[in-house]
């Protein structure tokens, strides 16, 4: 312990503390590729790969660099980053699951006494550190030295603990906020060779010291140092004892971990980075040269272009795998190693990691969606397989040209754009929503589309159609408004607690195919057996019927958790007005027709529905009145009493964590987040969960928006954060129609004993820094 110290006072005095970290890295790709060690094949084990867009089996340092953009913030360095991927392996079923990774990706200006000139990478270096097939720790080796563990436990309850102190292999118990896995690789390069046979002997590490120092005779030439740590969540998954971390190569030990580098970086912009930027301590921002070209928009909106190994890596909970891909048997160091599992298995293809556009389609690009209405009215879907495949494809099949996918899940059709769009596109970073159904495409945004187009004639067909007949009928969450399919007489099953047959256009059956016969639209609708009523065609628009003292609220979206909680009944007499004085007659201030025969009575707009649609999605006529309409599929025609406010959830605080505490209804930037460290999307979204998953992951602030998102982070960034009017965070959440969760663009926002003021800019990103490496500033 001692003589440890005497080393480090040695070495304060002569490291640099210039360094900046590209903190909380997304991986572009999870996958068996290594360009490096298994060039133009199939890699041995699964990496997680972090940076530009062009990643494939083959590294062209050119070819990369011409990639569309990256997961680091800062666009100009096209470089990937890559490990093995981590899981986490079940005691009792062995079932393998990847843990979620981020990376810290730090660059160090290290000189060592000798004070050697500081150069970026080579145009074309790649390099290993670390080595996938070590089983054991060797003290003297540098290289060994530069594997290692952090535990993280904010708690502060370990700090001295050798037991959860860094170490070299991985701990025998959980880690309460997260570990690291970390690389350091090596500075001094021999100043010939891009790469080596063994990718690591033309690289060197310092006379001195691992992370520092002079570089040898044999490797005179002195680059920026490399560190990573990748973060991964292994304290969402529980802890039983060695094995339970296995990383992709099969080793539960922790020590054949190693990074990968391949250079993409604009050389001349990191040269000017190392020598100009004495004042960066971490912060990219104080960096002034790479701070010119910080864009996290074009970060979160990077998508991979190339291709992903056609395997199932265990990501996917409905096919579990218990072996990892590969010949990677489940190896603890012990004895000799056993023997692949699966010795047979095929060698898997290369797959797009986009899906294909149908023939004749292409894309034209992000566009804001219309300003009085929605962009494109002609058909719509969800799915939670939408890709911009399925929209195309839909729209195709309803005989449209134009197709706009948005917020993830939601597609739209038209052959015009309508409302106030146009088919100029604006910034592509604007669109920055993953698609539900491939995390590698790109599915528009908030109030902005991903638009595509057919060329040509408009096929007819509806031999593609994503079957929308095929949602399952037992989760209420992954239904939301489905338009009917409204040119044949396919039954829709709808799922609320039970399934209902719709057809909006003829026929409404019942006890026919293979789909249940149970007729109640939702558990709280007075169920009267309908037959084969044959209902009308479409009432003209214009016709909505207000009775005295109400007023309109719209036609608003609907979903099977209800919009208006707190009567309802149906029957084929309804019109408007037996419904609004229904509602009226039990005190409740606010009414809505659905599917022409529904009426709902409530006081306010609750489980994240009442989102305003365009007047002619409520097109259905009434049951009770054929010259009106009453709302449509998952559509309402809303009226409201006009003495009455629209009473808004309440602002729950209840279920949070001790220590947090509201910081009200604020502003957020839709092109460069207000809280942007993390971030996830639920049909059952509560202030809890929020609230609870960016304390685990160690962010002091939340931020709840649009009734289904969560925001992360440890400040107010982008231009966010302004107080707005209460009635701005309106939308009740999700999972709790009791409590706010937000509103477009406003932010409920909870925080941790943080005053919210832009703290630590775009540090923020970084994940798990309450432990600094003693041993490296
Ligand atoms: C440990 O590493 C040192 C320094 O690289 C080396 O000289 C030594 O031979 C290694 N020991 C073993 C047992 O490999
Ligand atoms: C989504 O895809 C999965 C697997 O491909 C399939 O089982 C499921 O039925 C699909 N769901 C919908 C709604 O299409
Ligand atoms: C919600 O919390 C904010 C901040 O504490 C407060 O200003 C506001 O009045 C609260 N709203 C309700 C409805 O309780
Ligand atoms: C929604 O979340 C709550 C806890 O927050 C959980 O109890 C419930 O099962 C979830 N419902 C669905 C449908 O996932
Ligand atoms: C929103 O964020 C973007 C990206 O960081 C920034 O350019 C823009 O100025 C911000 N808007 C406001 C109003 O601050």
């Amino acid at each position: 312990m001692f003589s440890k110290l005497l080393s480090l006072a040695a070495l304060a005095a002569v490291a640099n503390a210039e360094h900046w970290i590209f903190g909380g890295s997304r991986p572009i790709a999870t996958t068996r590729l290594d360009s490096i060690v298994s060039p133009g094949g199939i890699g041995t084990h699964v990496h997680s790969i972090v940076g530009a867009s062009r990643f494939k089996n083959t590294y062209d340092a050119d070819d990369l660099m011409q990639s569309k953009c990256t997961t680091i913030p800062v666009q100009p360095d096209k470089s990937n980053y890559w490990a093995p991927q981590m899981y986490h392996r079940d005691q009792n079923t062995g079932v393998l699951t990847p843990m979620q990774t981020g990376f810290n990706i730090y660059y160090l200006v290290r000189d060592g006494p000798k004070g050697q000139p500081i150069k970026a990478f080579p145009k074309g270096l790649r390099m290993v550190a670390g080595d996938t097939n070590r089983k054991t720790y060797n003290a003297s080796s540098f290289a060994d030295q530069a594997v290692s563990y952090v535990c993280l436990d904010y708690s502060g309850a370990h700090n001295n603990d050798p037991d959860w102190a860094e170490r070299p292999n991985f701990f025998d118990h959980n880690c309460p906020n997260g570990m690291r896995a970390q690389v350091f690789f090596p500075s001094c390069w021999d100043g010939v060779n891009l790469d080596s046979a063994d990718h690591k002997s033309h690289m060197a590490y310092p006379i001195q010291n691992y992370n520092s120092g002079d570089c040898p005779d044999s490797h005179p030439v002195h680059l920026v140092s490399l560190f990573y740590e990748m973060f991964v969540s292994v304290d969402q998954y529980s802890y039983w004892g060695p094995g339970t971390w296995v990383l992709a190569n099969g080793d539960t030990t922790g020590y054949g971990h190693h990074g990968d580098f391949q250079n993409g970086w604009d050389i001349d912009l990191l040269q000017t980075a190392i020598d100009t930027c004495t004042a960066a301590a971490g912060n990219v921002m104080d960096c002034p040269a790479l701070a010119a070209v910080f864009d996290q928009a074009s970060a979160d909106a990077c998508v991979l272009e190339t291709e992903l190994v056609d395997e199932n890596i265990g990501d996917n909970t409905a096919e579990p795998i218990t072996q990892l891909p590969g010949c990677n048997p489940i190896w603890d160091g012990t004895g000799s190693k056993p023997a692949c599992s699966n010795p047979n298995a095929g060698t898997p293809e290369l797959v797009a990691a986009q899906v294909p556009l149908p023939s004749g389609w292409s894309e034209i690009g992000c566009i804001a969606e219309g300003t009085s209405g929605r962009a494109l009215t002609g058909a719509s879907t969800t799915s939670p397989n939408m890709t911009r495949a399925v929209c195309a494809n839909f729209c195709a099949s309803k005989g449209f040209k134009l197709a706009g996918i948005e917020f993830s899940d939601e597609c739209y059709c038209d052959n015009q754009v309508r409302n106030g769009a146009s088919q100029s596109t604006i910034t592509w970073n604007l669109c920055t929503n993953h698609c539900a159904g491939n995390e590698n495409e790109i599915c528009g945004g908030p109030a902005r589309l991903t638009l595509l187009t057919a060329s040509g004639a408009v096929a007819s067909s509806s031999a593609s159609v994503h079957s929308t007949t095929a949602k399952p009928s037992s989760t209420a969450n992954t239904v939301s408004s489905v338009v009917p399919v409204s040119s044949s007489s396919i039954a829709l099953a709808r799922s609320s607690s039970s399934v209902v047959l719709h057809s909006s256009s003829s026929v409404v059956l019942h006890s026919s195919s293979a789909v249940a016969t149970t007729t109640a639209h939702s558990s709280s609708v007075t169920s009267s057996k309908t037959g084969t009523t044959t209902s009308a065609p479409a009432a003209s628009s214009s016709s909505v019927v207000v009775p005295a003292g109400w007023v309109s609220a719209g036609c608003v979206s609907d979903n099977a958790a209800r919009a208006l909680t707190g009567y309802s009944f149906a029957n084929d007499q309804m019109t408007v007005a037996s419904c609004v004085s229904t509602c009226a007659s039990k005190g409740y201030s606010m009414a809505g027709v659905e599917y022409g025969r529904e009426c709902y009575c409530g006081d306010a707009l609750s489980n994240g529905q009442g989102k305003t649609l365009t007047a002619s999605t409520c097109n259905m006529a009434c049951a009770g009145d054929k010259t009106a309409t009453c709302g449509d599929n998952w559509a309402l025609n809303a009226f409201k009493t006009t003495n009455v406010a629209i009473s808004l959830p309440s602002n729950s605080t209840a279920g949070l964590p001790s220590g947090w505490t509201a910081l009200g209804c604020r502003k957020d930037n839709v092109s460069g987040r207000t809280l942007n460290v993390d971030a996830f999307t639920s049909n059952n979204m509560t202030i809890a969960t929020c609230v609870a998953h960016c304390a685990a992951l160690g962010h002091p602030m939340a931020g709840l928006e649009y009734a289904r998102e969560c925001y992360c982070g440890s400040a107010f960034v982008n231009g966010g954060g302004a107080t707005l009017a209460q009635d701005k965070c309106s939308m009740a959440c999700s999972g709790d129609s009791t409590a706010v969760c937000g509103g477009p663009d406003a932010l409920t926002v909870f925080s941790k004993g943080v005053s919210g003021s832009a703290r630590r800019a775009h540090k923020a990103r970084n994940f798990g820094r309450a432990h600094q490496h003693a041993d490296m500033f």
